[in-house]
């Protein structure tokens, strides 16, 4: 046995590694052009929802809508995950339903997660100080747009589902910036 030989001992040898290395690559580069066709055929959520994303809790459980409306009170905003886990406020109406639309809590100046101000009936952001009032419209900058709004529904199964907004902004009457 050559010294080379036997530095590359024990397991595989330079050949071997090469075209592991070179099936890993060319797996991996595969397996990413994929993702998005599989992504495209597979549903977000298995929640029986069809199309759309179910609103879940901080431990990742669908959210069912009567139990929410139980423990928030009307006019509350609460943060569940919605559309591709981005944190959303389900809004509880003033008849005590769970309101059409949804939020992102994304601030729209540098990205931190708005909480909601029960007093001052605002979305206050700890970062900048930007504000956004109930319906998540801006009021006050640095946060150049309004919070992004996602359609919330109640399902057969009680479930709180989340689809895209892609029509106008009802709090703008402008195209969505989100999309
Ligand atoms: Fe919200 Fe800057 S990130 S005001």
């Amino acid at each position: 046995m050559t010294i080379s030989e036997q530095q590359e001992a024990p397991g595989m040898g330079r050949r071997q590694f090469m075209n592991f290395l070179t099936f890993g690559t060319i797996t991996g580069v595969a397996l990413g052009a994929l993702y998005p066709v599989v992504r495209y055929f597979v549903p977000p959520s298995a929640g029986g929802a069809g199309e759309g994303t179910t609103a879940k809790d901080e431990l990742g459980k669908d959210i069912n809508a009567s139990e929410f409306l139980e423990e928030h009170p009307a006019g509350d905003r609460a943060l569940t995950q919605g559309l591709e886990g981005d944190p959303t406020y389900v809004i509880v109406t003033d008849e005590e339903e769970i309101a059409s639309y949804g939020l992102n809590a994304v601030c729209t100046h540098l990205g931190c997660v708005v909480p909601w101000n029960e007093g001052e009936r605002k979305f206050i952001c700890p970062c900048h100080g930007s504000q956004y009032d109930e319906t998540g419209k801006v009021v006050r900058g640095p946060a150049p747009l309004s919070l992004a709004l996602v359609h919330a529904d109640v399902n057969e199964e009680d479930k709180i589902v989340f689809t895209p907004w892609k029509e106008k902004d009802f709090r703008t009457n402008k195209e969505p910036w989100w999309t």
